[in-house]
């Protein structure tokens, strides 16, 4: 097999030009995606509102986005594109989420998750995102409780150093080749 050359990944704002490969993504993703316009309403309209997006070789492989509400900043919505899934392209996107948000002045960070939603679970508690409380019946199609996640205050040296590792680990990775 000939191996396929490693492809950077850059993490960029999501703009209009995003929006059609977010929607691809989206649907791949989510049971309930959001509806076509409602990314394009977040861009336009809602001045809370910070997305980012992964481009892998100049494509979207991923987006992400959180509400900054004051000193607390909520993650809205993440997905990763399933190709490229399991490559630490989540990890990465996370991170510039988290660093967007102590830069904006959040205090910490906090989602909503499935209860049955264990890899992304898995991936929130890596940086730091612990269970503090349960939505019963939070999703509309299947009525699936959410479990609420919160990070510790973001400037505890805990959590800045937990971020550092994170931040080590993932620089001393080499870049992906690209998914078959
Ligand atoms: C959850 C999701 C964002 C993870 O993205 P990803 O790029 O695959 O995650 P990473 O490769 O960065 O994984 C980071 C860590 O998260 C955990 N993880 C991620 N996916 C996992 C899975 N399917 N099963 C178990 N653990 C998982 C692992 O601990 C992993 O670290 P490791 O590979 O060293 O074990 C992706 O699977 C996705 O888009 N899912 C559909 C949408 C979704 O559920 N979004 C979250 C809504 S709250």
């Amino acid at each position: 097999m000939v191996a396929r050359p490693p492809v950077r990944l850059v993490i960029d704002r999501m703009t209009h030009a995003d929006l059609a490969a977010v929607q691809a993504i989206e649907k791949a993703s989510f049971t309930t995606p959001w509806p076509s316009y409602a990314y394009r309403n977040e861009l336009e309209t809602n001045r809370l509102a910070h997305y980012l997006v992964v481009r892998a070789a100049g494509a979207v492989v991923a987006y992400a986005g959180i509400w900054l509400m004051v000193d607390e900043a909520h993650v809205t919505t993440f997905a990763v594109t399933p190709a490229w899934r399991r490559h630490h392209v989540g990890e990465r996107l996370l991170l510039a989420l988290l660093d967007l948000s102590i830069a904006r002045g959040a205090r910490e960070a906090t989602l909503e998750v499935r209860l049955s939603n264990l890899g992304a679970r898995r991936l929130y508690e890596k940086f730091g995102f612990r269970p503090v409380g349960i939505r019963p019946r939070y999703y509309s199609d299947d009525h699936e409780d959410a479990l609420i996640m919160t990070t510790e205050p973001l400037e505890a040296p805990a959590m800045a150093a937990l971020l550092a590792r994170r931040r080590a680990e993932l620089a001393a990775i080499p870049d992906p080749e690209a998914p078959g």
